[in-house]
């Protein structure tokens, strides 16, 4: 059976009317923000959106304020037209595609910045990026005005300062994280993993399984810069040209963890360049 087209709106008019109906015949509406170049990670979102709400929006937006100038937003994979299919298949609702121009129209001034969270880890690697972020996810959400709104715990990090601009701004939006989807090798789903040739692609799970040796290791009390100085040389000799950051640090304020404390809730975070992809991840300590 094939399945129907998604609808697609490209204004915040006309994204408001479609959510303000189903709100008031009482519909819970869930809200997944995306960049498109949808993998599974994305769908398994839309499918949690279904879970928890009755009705499902999309968003495809690759957003330039989050982008460093000698990042890849030019080189960011763009194709709409897949996107809104695989969607649609996932029983999404509806996709808001907004232009640059309906996001920051000329005169458009305003910033969002996150600080005690954003400073480190990609913060540290990306400068800028978050405040990119904080500032298009908080359009995002007031523009939709979704009674929640999901995103992946791949970016952990992202995920926490959405949690606290949320909060700080009064968002009437619950936050909800999704767990990571992995390639069956344990590669962390991702759009930036079409960046890499056979040899890397094949060279790539050496994050996630260094990440969970480091992890077990940890949680039965080896020394945590032992650990982790084991863990880089596994990552470099894997293929990695080179890491940005492996650490571990607390899950709800991204504090640097030194020392395992059983009250603190704690992960593994990492960045590394493989060829042109810089891949991260991240992992539960167990305690
Ligand atoms: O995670 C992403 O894809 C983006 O950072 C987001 C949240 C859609 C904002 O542009």
């Amino acid at each position: 059976m094939s399945v129907p087209a998604l609808p697609i709106v490209h204004s915040v008019a006309d994204l408001r009317a479609a959510v303000k109906a189903w709100r008031q015949s009482g519909e819970r509406v869930a809200l997944t923000p995306t960049m498109g170049a949808l993998h599974d990670g994305h769908l398994s979102l839309v499918a949690q959106g279904r879970a928890q709400a009755e009705r499902v929006v999309a968003t495809i937006f690759v957003n330039p304020t989050q982008f460093g100038p000698n990042e890849d937003f030019d080189a960011y994979p763009r194709g709409l037209e897949a996107d809104a299919a695989l969607l649609a298949g996932a029983g999404c609702d509806l996709l808001y595609a907004p232009s640059v121009g309906e996001m920051y129209p000329p005169g458009f001034a305003t910033s969002v910045r996150v600080t005690g969270l954003t400073e480190v880890l990609c913060g540290a690697a990306r400068p800028g990026h978050f405040d990119g972020v904080a500032q298009v996810v908080t359009k995002l959400l007031l523009q939709a005005g979704t009674d929640l709104a999901i995103f992946g715990e791949k970016d952990w990090q992202q995920l926490t300062v959405i949690r606290r601009l949320v909060a700080d701004l009064n968002i009437d939006c619950a936050i909800l994280g999704a767990p990571i989807l992995r390639e069956s090798d344990g590669l962390a789903m991702s759009s930036r993993n079409r960046y890499l040739s056979p040899a890397e692609r094949a060279a790539a799970p050496a994050l996630y399984a260094s990440l969970r040796q480091a992890a077990e290791e940890i949680a039965a009390r080896a020394a945590i810069d032992e650990v982790l100085a084991r863990a880089r040389e596994q990552i470099l000799s894997a293929g990695f040209s080179s890491i940005d950051y492996l650490e571990a640090r607390s899950a709800d304020h991204l504090t640097l963890v030194t020392e395992l404390d059983p009250a603190t809730p704690t992960r593994l975070f990492a960045a590394a360049h493989l060829g042109r992809a810089r891949l991260i991840d991240n992992i539960s300590i167990p305690r």
